[in-house]
């Protein structure tokens, strides 16, 4: 049977002080939004609707990029959360199957946590609530229970001092039959403290028409909504405590856990070696037993199977560093490819650029990829030998066993095999240092007199 997907996110979001609606703000590299898409994704949804508020142009764009068969529906005026539910009404009309309802700012709802929910609707529970027990019920729903049963979600304003006093508490999320959801959706009225349509009133409802309606509880740190600054500080460091964990149980070397930031994708090898103050931007895939030393910079990369990378690494998009290479200090990668057991060890830009296997890149060595108006290829053969500050103009290529004099600046191709020089000839002019330091001298001591 198909499930379906609701995402609520037309709340402004104004608690966040910040002209980027809060969906799009990002834990590990990933926006809120699309973490919740993520969550929903185990589920595997068919129709995914998100209830977007007026004028949030750059969210819809946002959501398209990340799942263009998403289908975006426009709640103008936000009058709660019932209403914002019944703004899919037409997106899921005949779609038949369950409709889970997720927010667009709670990141961290597991899939173990929705396939315990799917399962009590397997179950034959119509409707499936998530809540969890709060060390701060603060302003949340409490749902009120007689044993198995969910009789009723009683909002905090609305509530009485007793029903105040309830643990457990509503998560937002929901799961039941689609055309349940939508029924009694329609009967909601806004008769409430806040004038607003609760999606939270369709407890009641269903229980008073003898629907069988029931909890699923989950810890609490899967129900962490981001509404401010704070709150998203909080959420990043939830999920890099959690990603810190999987990868020390996944046979990965951390020296010092807390201070190695992690993206949302970030995969790397069993006995990969993490140094301490490592950043790990989105899209970043390191082999197994490979070293990543400290205060290195990634993003977008493959590293190789037992290479070395930094310390002071600077790893950017598209880079491809093969098995047993290594990158050193001060030395910056972009859009390139690092043959197997290539050495580019000190202070260089290798940018738009292929190096062959077993090629040692000397110190300082640049690769001038850009023209002013283009970006142009440098290719390095296997076993090519750069000089120590090497400027390689581009286009422009090295070839296989061919080397380079330190201080070239190689503007036409260099033949397997070849030296390629570029330099000005040394001249030695014998006694001048000594004239010439002998005269300055002099001219000093007249200055004082
Ligand atoms: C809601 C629940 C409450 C629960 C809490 C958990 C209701 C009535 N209350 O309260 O029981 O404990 O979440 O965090 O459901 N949204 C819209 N359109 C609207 C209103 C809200 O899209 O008109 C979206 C928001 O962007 C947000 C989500 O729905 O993602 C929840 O809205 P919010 O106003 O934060 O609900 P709460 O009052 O916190
Ligand atoms: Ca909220």
């Amino acid at each position: 049977m198909a499930t379906h997907l609701i995402l609520l996110a037309a709340g402004q979001g104004t608690r966040m002080q910040s002209d980027l609606p809060k969906v799009l703000h990002e834990v590990a590299g990933l926006p809120l939004f699309a973490h919740a898409l993520k969550s929903a994704g185990s589920l595997a949804p068919e129709r995914r609707i998100i209830v977007l508020g007026h004028g949030s142009d750059v969210v819809a764009a946002a959501v398209t990029a990340h799942d263009p068969d998403a289908k975006i529906v426009l709640q103008a005026e936000q009058r709660g959360t019932g209403h914002a539910v019944a703004q899919a009404r037409e997106a899921l009309a005949g779609a038949g199957g369950d409709t889970l309802v997720l927010y667009g700012d709670t990141p961290f709802i597991t899939s173990d946590t929705l396939t315990r929910m799917t399962a009590r609707r397997d179950n034959g529970a119509e409707l499936v609530v998530l809540g969890f027990n709060a060390t701060d019920p603060g302003r949340y729903g409490r749902l009120v229970t007689e044993g198995q049963k969910l009789v009723r979600i009683v909002e905090f304003k609305d509530a009485t001092p007793s029903e105040r006093a309830i643990e457990l508490c509503n998560s937002g999320v929901l799961l039941a039959r689609t055309d349940l959801l939508f029924d009694l959706v329609g009967r909601l009225r806004a008769d409430n403290a806040a004038g607003e349509f609760y999606l939270t009133d369709i407890v009641e409802m269903a229980d008073r028409a003898g629907i069988r309606t029931e909890v699923v509880r989950c810890d609490e740190s899967e129900t962490l909504g981001v509404n401010s600054r704070a709150d998203l500080a909080r959420a990043e460091a939830a999920f890099q405590d959690r990603a810190r964990a999987g990868f020390l149980a996944s046979g990965v070397t951390l020296k010092a856990p807390e201070t190695i930031h992690f993206s949302y994708d970030t995969m790397i090898g069993r006995d990969a070696v993490v140094e301490p103050y490592v950043v790990f931007g989105p899209g970043v895939v390191v082999g197994s037993g490979a070293q990543i030393r400290s205060f290195s910079h990634l993003e977008n990369a493959n590293v190789g199977h037992g290479s070395i990378v930094g310390p002071f690494a600077r790893i950017r998009p598209g880079t491809e560093i093969g098995k047993g290479a290594s990158i050193g200090n001060f030395v910056e990668i972009k859009n390139a490819e690092i043959g197997p057991e290539a050495k580019v060890n000190h202070l260089s830009y290798i940018g738009d650029a292929s190096v062959g296997d077993r090629a040692n890149v000397g110190a300082g060595t640049i690769t001038c990829n850009f023209d002013g108006l283009l970006k142009h290829r440098t290719r390095i053969g296997s076993d090519a030998f750069i000089g120590s500050d090497t400027m390689l103009v581009a286009p422009v290529s090295v070839g296989n066993r061919a080397m380079t004099a330190s201080g070239s600046v190689i503007t036409m191709n260099v033949p397997d095999g070849a030296l390629g020089i570029a330099r000005s000839r040394q001249e030695n002019k014998s006694g001048f240092a000594q004239r010439f330091f002998a005269k300055l001298r002099g001219q000093r001591a007249k200055r004082k007199e």
